[in-house]
């Protein structure tokens, strides 16, 4: 199997699946539990917090363990909105965010609650002149992606914290699922208010992430109950989740410079090839991260490729089933205005670092023959 789909999930490191194996059979006991087994979890859970803490270079009441990346955007955002709407209801976020992140604006909307949502550049790019000239006095919330999960774009996420912060009443929250691992960002130095990651994405289990908080910040919880987690998150905690996660941090982390220039190569090998066949257009603009590379074969059905692809044990995928107004359209491209022909067949190749270049080679001999294969047939 060759797998390409690694910002759909990554594979678990044999190491958090040990972690994850050990916590759940030996410290099934509840951190809430006064006695010495729930003691024993509880320690556990502290540990757990203050490290990851510690990796991302805040104070452990400002993490919370969250299910992943959906939870934490919403409760972010939700929790931001209900808590704040007697200062405003008017928030700021991007046409291209993920569906975890649009939807819960939707819903907010309905909710009488006003939604700005930013153009972008052909690049995906958000203009931080249009964000701060959408900044109303009614403002509570800004929420911006610091990597977009189709095309790889990089968002100016520290010059968005510092236009931000010259407004103290707004909060700044970034969807960091696709950056965590991969690209630098300092929260605090980067003047953001909440931030939300998911396990899963960086070789972690499924159903664990967290979201940090910065301290003093309020917000409306979405779970109410025995008040665990700073009552930001009621409910019974995922330990052997929470602790497989801070393991996957760990290891992601300390892998992270090193990793970078083996998928910078990858990705450049990527794209060569990619260029090379002609049906191809590339869409990820350069300066995007190495492990996204989105493209089109404009005229063919994303779904015949990734079937053809799929018959070779080959897997990569297409646009997000988001929010377009054509169901078969990538709602990234056309915020992109990259052209429908493009925005309706979009493919997407993530890698992880497990990637090799031999898997690189084997897909694109794949690809060349099943486009070529197309072209004989459709023309
Ligand atoms: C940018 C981004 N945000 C949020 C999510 C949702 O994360 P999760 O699958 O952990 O709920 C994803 C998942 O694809 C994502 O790519």
């Amino acid at each position: 199997m060759i797998y390409l789909d690694n910002s759909a999930t990554t594979k678990p490191h044999p190491e958090v699946l040990e972690a994850y194996h050990k916590v759940a059979e030996h410290y099934f006991g509840n951190p809430s539990s006064i006695h010495h087994f729930g003691g024993e979890s509880e320690r556990l859970l502290t540990h757990s917090k203050k490290q990851a803490a510690n990796i991302l270079n805040v104070l452990p009441e400002e993490i919370v363990f969250t299910s992943g990346g959906t939870e934490g955007n919403n409760m972010a955002i939700k929790g931001i909105a209900f808590a704040h709407q007697n200062r405003g209801k008017h928030i700021i976020t991007s046409q291209v965010e993920h569906p975890s992140v649009l939807e819960a604006c939707h819903a907010l909307e309905s909710l009488g609650f006003d939604i700005t949502y930013l153009p972008v550049s052909k690049e995906g790019i958000v203009n931080v002149d249009d964000l701060r000239n959408s900044i109303t006095p009614e403002t509570i919330l800004v929420s911006i992606m610091s990597v977009n999960n189709e095309l790889g774009t990089i968002q100016p996420i520290s010059e968005i914290g510092t236009i931000v912060k010259k407004h103290p009443k707004i909060f700044f929250h970034v969807d960091h699922v696709q950056g965590l691992g991969k690209i630098a960002l300092d929260f605090k130095a980067a003047g953001v208010d909440l931030c939300t990651v998911s396990g899963h994405k960086i070789h972690g289990v499924k159903g664990t992430g967290a979201l940090f908080i910065r301290k003093g910040t309020t917000l409306f919880p979405l779970q109410h109950g025995g008040g665990q987690e700073g009552t930001f998150r009621s409910g019974t905690e995922n330990l052997a989740g929470i602790v497989a996660f801070t393991k996957a941090l760990r290891l992601i982390k300390e892998a992270q410079d090193e990793n970078q220039v083996r998928l910078l190569k990858l990705n450049k090998m990527l794209r060569e090839h990619l260029r090379e066949i002609p049906q191809v257009i590339i869409n990820s603009p350069a300066g995007t991260v190495p492990h996204i590379l989105n493209f089109s074969v404009p005229g063919y059905k994303p779904e015949v490729i990734i079937h053809s692809l799929g018959e070779k044990e080959i897997y990569i995928s297409t646009k997000s089933a988001c929010s377009s107004k054509r169901s078969d359209e990538s709602a990234v491209l056309a915020a992109c205005q990259l052209g429908e022909a493009r925005a309706t067949s979009a493919l997407r190749v993530s890698l992880s670092y497990g990637t090799t270049e031999e898997d690189i080679e084997i897909f694109i001999n794949v690809l060349r023959r099943i486009v070529n294969e197309l072209h004989e047939v459709m023309g």
